[in-house]
């Protein structure tokens, strides 16, 4: 008999992961059945990147939208495990650290079907996100673990998960191997923005904690615009909204705020920014694997060999840290890393591009 696997996304990181999974499992002979909550339902959030990704369109698609954190994760409660009672899959799939992962790791956990967690072990202990909430939940109700990193096996270990652990590697590294080849032969995105390669900052703004707090959003907004180079800013619609509600312009200064950016565009900024300024996991670490600076606009991050490398530094929302960093770069020879540190390549720590096989083949044995 075929072994089915049940795979459940929702938000724009979770289809850059499930492509390379996708693709891994089907070359496997494992049926997947994909659901998507429809946590993100805006086409520049979710069709795009279906389309871009080559992912298939969702078996299931629940419609749940917008809501408050408990109504929005309640809603895909009930309706995944409707979707679980019918399809009776072997095994539930989910990804990183969004509502969608925790409302698909706990239906699944009740019915007893067992859950594999991709990206496993992440924290950046900080329970007052609800991505740490999210992934620690998820973590303690998954019986197979696939870490990307050597430090998210350390971090299980430390909260007593050993078992049904396995460090395989970073499937977004896989996705960006694979994509940006694909980026570099579409339409450039510098040519219609007018950008030269080097002389832009991009900049990626939408946790709750930089979006939620007027006066926060309106600092680093300004921190923003008073670079001394463009910055291009493909707004996420909650930065949007948040800065339209704060009754704050994104157009001033050196910004140049855009929609949010597909797949492959993004990729083709990131590749040829200056610097990169985000509060972003993903975006960090797509910085490092094209060795770009990264500023990254938060207090703690969970991709800690990013900064230990020397490719990130943690600015928060300080406007000094953020001068001195620039500072830093504007020294920068371009050759060691720009931030001190070891400066150990991506491959070392992330995997050698095939975390997706690693991940399929080992579902197959389970
Ligand atoms: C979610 C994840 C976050 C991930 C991010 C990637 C949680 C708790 N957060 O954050 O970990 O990094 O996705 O983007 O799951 N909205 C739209 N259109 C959409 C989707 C959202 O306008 O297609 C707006 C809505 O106003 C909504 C707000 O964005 O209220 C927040 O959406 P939500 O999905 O709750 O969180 P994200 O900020 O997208």
């Amino acid at each position: 008999m075929h072994m089915k696997i049940l795979t459940i996304v929702g938000a724009r990181p979770q289809f850059v992961k499930a492509a390379p999974v996708s693709r891994a499992l089907a070359a496997r002979g494992i049926a997947e059945v994909l659901v998507h909550t429809g946590q993100h339902y805006d086409r520049q959030l979710s069709d795009v990147f279906f389309e871009q990704l080559a992912l298939r369109k969702p078996d299931h698609h629940l419609g749940i939208g917008s809501a408050p954190h408990g109504a929005q994760t309640g809603r895909m409660l009930e309706a995944i495990e409707g979707v679980l009672l019918g399809e009776r899959p072997d095994r539930l799939l989910v990804y990183g650290d969004t509502n969608s992962t925790l409302a698909g790791a706990l239906a699944a956990a009740k019915l007893g079907i067992p859950v594999a967690h991709v990206e496993a072990g992440l924290r950046s202990f900080n329970r007052t996100t609800p991505e740490e909430i999210n992934r620690v939940v998820a973590d303690h109700l998954a019986d197979l673990l696939f870490c990307p990193t050597a430090a998210a096996v350390a971090n299980l270990a430390a909260e007593g998960i050993a078992r049904g652990v396995h460090r395989v590697g970073d499937v977004m590294y896989d996705s960006v191997l694979y994509n940006a080849r694909l980026a570099e032969l579409a339409p450039s995105p510098l040519d219609a923005l007018e950008l030269s390669p080097k002389r832009y900052y991009l900049a990626t703004i939408h946790r709750a904690s930089n979006t939620d707090d007027p006066a926060r959003l309106d600092a680093i907004v300004k921190m923003l615009a008073s670079l001394p180079a463009p910055v291009v800013l493909p707004l996420h619609p909650r930065t949007a909204k948040a800065i339209e509600g704060a009754g704050m312009v994104a157009l001033q200064g050196s910004l140049r705020p855009i929609g949010p950016a597909p797949y492959l565009e993004m990729l083709a900024l990131e590749r040829h920014a200056r610097a990169i300024i985000t509060d972003s996991g993903g975006v960090q670490k797509e910085a490092y694997f094209f060795g770009v600076p990264c500023l990254t606009l938060r207090a703690e991050t969970e991709w800690v060999e990013t900064v230990e490398a020397g490719w990130n530094t943690l600015v928060d929302g300080d406007p000094a840290r953020l001068a001195s960093a620039l500072d830093a770069l504007s020294r920068w020879d371009g050759a060691a890393p720009p931030f001190g540190g070891h400066g150990t390549p991506a491959r070392d720590l992330y995997g050698d591009g095939h975390a997706a096989e690693a991940v399929a083949e080992i579902l197959f044995a389970c």
